[in-house]
């Protein structure tokens, strides 16, 4: 049986992947924000995920004004990197996992969420940069297939915090009755707070921010209840990306261990966040009961060596 292994928050800001492409990492400016996903990499690289589903807005690249589905799932075999006025990133082709993804968007469409099924497109920063800053800068293929799943939060009416939170439980649905043993982490991208047009260009609320972070450890369901009116207010008008992390956060159990934490201001115009939760720890029983599971005993191992390894993260992590 597939399984959600951990959720993984993280800012998409474009001048981040700018930075990275143009060999500015160690610059003093942008080794501040790189340094905060050092640990991730860590992280990543030894929970191995077999699939990533990456949520993440479309920035007038694969879709424009003329069409924008409110929720819209990568169900094809590759996606290329967009061409966003520059050419497209230096970054390698994504693969995807078509299987799981018509899988999931059976399961989650009969539940009632009627995603748009993309069997073709290319993905942009929003979906590269948080790629690169967990994965690195592969040169010629990513560790793992992703399932892109791109959310409209730039035309009015995006969905609200609450629709995305279910959304997130349905994908969970989803993902554990797919029959193959597979360990998958989901991506929740966008924010934090910023605005980037306007009288308030240039806005940041590190403690709106901060409160969001820990609510979103502590308390999802009480972030599910802020009216986009509030994210516009509080976070400025591209902070309304941050409901796109409550589909992460749905897709986890109620209760998470959160093992890593970063946030820095500016990067760019754009205050950075990045968050890793994985579900609670199971109790001895549970953990028997698990054991006869259809898991497989490497799968099984794996996640104890995740585990263990995330909690030295967590003892160390950046608030
Ligand atoms: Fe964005």
């Amino acid at each position: 049986m597939a399984k959600i292994i951990a959720g993984i928050g993280s800012s998409h800001v474009p001048a981040i992947g700018a930075a990275l492409d143009n060999g500015k990492t160690e610059e003093p400016y942008w080794k501040r924000v790189f340094s905060g996903f050092e640990k991730s990499k860590q992280w990543m690289a030894q929970a191995k995920p077999d699939v990533a589903i990456v949520v993440y807005n479309d920035h007038a690249s694969a879709f424009s004004v003329e069409m924008i589905p409110t929720f819209a799932l990568g169900c094809a075999a590759e996606f290329p990197p967009a061409d966003e006025g520059w050419g497209p990133r230096p970054v390698p082709v994504l693969k995807g996992h078509p299987a799981l993804a018509a899988h999931i968007a059976q399961s989650v469409i009969l539940d009632e969420f009627d995603l748009t099924i993309v069997n073709k497109m290319e993905v942009d920063h929003g979906l590269t940069v948080p790629m690169n800053l967990l994965f690195g800068q592969p040169k010629d293929a990513w560790p793992c297939p992703v399932i892109p799943l791109a959310v409209n939060v730039v035309m009015y009416p995006p969905p609200t915090g609450h629709r995305c939170y279910m959304l997130g439980k349905a994908i969970r649905k989803a993902v554990e009755s797919y029959p193959e043993d597979l360990n998958v982490v989901i991506f929740g991208t966008g924010g934090l707070s910023h605005q980037i047009s306007g009288p308030r260009a240039g806005l940041i609320n590190s403690k709106w921010d901060k409160a969001f972070l820990d609510n979103l450890t502590r308390d999802p369901k009480k972030l599910t209840r802020i009216p986009h009116i509030e994210y516009m207010r509080e976070a400025g008008a591209e902070g309304i990306e941050m409901v796109m992390w409550l589909i992460m956060r749905g897709a986890l159990d109620d209760k998470v261990d959160e093992v890593y934490r970063f946030y820095t201001v500016p990067a760019s115009n754009t205050a950075v966040g990045h968050i890793i939760l994985e579900n609670a720890r199971k109790s001895a029983g549970a953990r028997k009961a698990a054991g006869k599971s259809r898991r497989g005993a490497a799968g099984k191992s794996r996640q104890a060596a995740v585990r263990q390894r995330s909690h030295r993260i967590a003892s160390k992590g950046t608030r």
